[in-house]
């Protein structure tokens, strides 16, 4: 049986699912206190067992980022983070009553850009904006 739940930010399971979709793993800390910071987030169990992710992370006010969209890979396909972008999107409106302006950003991997455009999300190019940029490590 499927089931959401909100704010639980489990670091064991945020570093489970990172290392099932080939991102490896942080530092068990780091990763602490990063979810520690999070707007919203939600978790998907299948009985009992992490199968799906997402969270928002921002100030709040001007700027939201949809953040780690996660899914188990036997879970993909099925939905699954459909659900999830759907109940972040539910949640960003509820946000915007404070500010109905804010702007949403979000970083998709390379192949990823056409699930995200079928929440709406489009590249900034097509907005005739610049390319979203990272400072290199
Ligand atoms: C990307 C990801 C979150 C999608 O979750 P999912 O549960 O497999 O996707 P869904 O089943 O909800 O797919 C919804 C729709 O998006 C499409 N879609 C999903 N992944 C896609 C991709 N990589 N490219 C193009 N379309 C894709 C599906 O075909 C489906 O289309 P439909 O509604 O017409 O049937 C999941 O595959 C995943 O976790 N991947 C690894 C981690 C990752 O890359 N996350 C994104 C970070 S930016």
């Amino acid at each position: 049986m499927l089931e959401f739940k909100e704010n639980i930010d489990n670091v064991e399971e945020f570093n489970y699912l990172y290392d099932a979709v080939g991102w490896g793993s942080y530092d068990k800390e780091i990763s602490s206190k990063a979810l520690k910071n999070n707007i919203y987030s939600v978790s998907l169990y299948d009985n009992n067992q992490i199968v799906g992710y997402g969270r928002i992370i921002g100030d709040g006010y001007i700027f939201l980022y949809i953040q780690d969209i996660m899914v188990s890979p036997e879970h993909q396909g099925k939905h699954i983070g459909t659900e999830i972008m759907n109940k972040l999107l539910d949640k960003i409106e509820e946000i915007k009553k404070e500010n109905p302006d804010i702007l949403v950003y979000l970083g998709a991997s390379l192949g990823k850009e056409k699930f995200y455009e079928k929440f709406g999300f489009i590249k900034r190019e097509d907005y005739g904006l610049g390319p979203g940029m990272i400072l290199k490590g």
